[in-house]
């Protein structure tokens, strides 16, 4: 898509799609003044509802009304006091907390991966590790991980697809209601017996003071890994992808393992996993000259303002020692991702023991297959073969 972001960034940073029938805001600048301005609003479940065919429409209320209790789709003031109590227990401490846990998976996942001589970084790294490790925070038990991939996938596809068929709509509608209730059970049973998970520590909050409702305990969980889990997935696997694409940059890395974080930064910038965040305008208003109105669809394109060459140098190049990253993959302003430092974390760990446990990776394939969405930037595979 890169070529065509660039093509339109230079030439109407701010650009109206004809069939879309939305405003695309594909410069930096312009991407960070929009995600700071008021009038362009998280309250966007509605786009969703309008997307919907009409004979499905009410099989998807269940989804829009509840997309309304969740953090991505409120606005300030109620979103700040939502978002303080969520993140309060979800804190860079408890992160850490999970440091030993996220070494062992991958640990593990490396070992079965060892004995095979060529791997998918997708199918057996990329896809299990971020499930396991929101469902490991969560306090959801190894055995239920693989059902709640099935219900978080369905909606995934139903509101990340840009025309989802009736059949998405009534599977993604049914993978929520299932999640719902699959949640509702395990709060039931934190509410009895507490554990060390972030489960028990929202009920805590919740019963502290009924500051956050029992429903957005629920939602929480249902944000958590609907919002974690595919984005994860996507850095990991063209993280990898663009190491090895560019040998030089991977050798460098192997010779100066504390690049691994900014090389993660990089993975971040080139590649950045949520490709567009969207946005609804509450009130008509000018944004670079042009005119938007009440009720427009807004999409922020946070994978082209990431190549803007009025704010990075020499963007199309792949630099892991770049210092000029401060790149907008987690988004900006107010809905700035909750789970950067857990992405982060993983990222590292996964980089970190993937080049120490293989002298030697290479690409086995020479066409990769993209996931058929806009939204999301990610492989459906990446086969790789390695020496041990
Ligand atoms: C919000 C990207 C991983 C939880 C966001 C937003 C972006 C983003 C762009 C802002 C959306 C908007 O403005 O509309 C990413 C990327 C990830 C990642 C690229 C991985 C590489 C995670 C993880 C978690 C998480 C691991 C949690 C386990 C959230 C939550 C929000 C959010 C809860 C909503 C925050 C709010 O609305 O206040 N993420 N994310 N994300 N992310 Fe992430």
């Amino acid at each position: 898509p890169y070529p065509i972001y660039e093509h339109i960034r230079t030439r109407e940073p701010v650009h109206y799609n004809p069939i879309l029938q939305a405003w695309m805001v594909f410069g930096y600048e312009q991407a960070q003044a929009m995600l700071k301005n008021s009038n362009a609003s998280s309250r966007r479940a509605e786009l969703l509802a309008k997307k919907v065919p009409a004979a499905v429409r009410d099989k998807a209320k269940t989804f829009t009304q509840t997309a309304n209790d969740m953090l991505l789709f409120l606005d300030p003031p109620e979103h700040r006091r939502k978002r303080h109590l969520t993140a309060r227990p979800f804190s860079m401490r408890m992160v850490r907390r999970l440091e030993p846990t996220i070494r062992d998976m991958v640990d593990k996942a490396l070992k079965r991966i060892a004995d095979q001589g060529r791997f998918d970084m997708v199918h057996d790294l990329a896809l299990p590790l971020p499930l396991g490790v929101i469902g490991a925070m969560l306090g959801v038990p190894e055995s239920d991980r693989h059902t709640l991939k099935t219900f978080s996938e369905a909606m995934s596809l139903m509101v990340n697809h840009p025309k989802p068929s009736a059949e998405m709509v009534v599977q993604g509608s049914e993978g929520m209601e299932a999640l719902f209730a699959y949640f509702r059970d395990l709060i039931a049973e934190r509410r009895r017996q507490p554990q060390s998970d972030l489960i028990s520590e929202w009920i805590k909050v919740e019963e502290q003071g009924d500051l956050l409702s029992a429903q957005e305990v629920l939602v929480n969980g249902c944000l958590l890994l609907f919002a974690g889990h595919e984005t994860t997935t996507n850095l990991l696997g063209t993280g990898l992808y663009n190491l090895l694409r560019h040998g030089e940059q991977l050798q460098r890395l192997r010779e100066e393992p504390n690049l691994i974080e900014s090389a993660v930064e990089e993975m971040l910038r080139f590649e950045s996993p949520v490709q567009m965040v969207t946005r609804i305008a509450r009130a008509d208003f000018v944004a670079s000259g042009k005119q938007i109105n009440r009720g427009d669809p807004i999409f922020v394109v946070l994978g082209s303002a990431n190549r803007d060459r009025r704010h990075f140098n020499d963007p199309e190049r792949f630099d892991i020692t770049r210092r000029d990253s401060r790149h907008l993959a987690f988004g900006y302003g107010e809905h700035f991702c909750l789970g950067s430092g857990l992405a982060r974390l993983e990222a590292k760990i996964v980089f970190e023991q993937l080049l120490e446990f293989f002298p030697s990776l290479s690409l086995a394939a020479d066409q990769m297959e993209w996931k058929p969405d806009i939204m999301n930037r990610g492989l459906l595979s990446l086969p790789i073969a390695f020496e041990t």
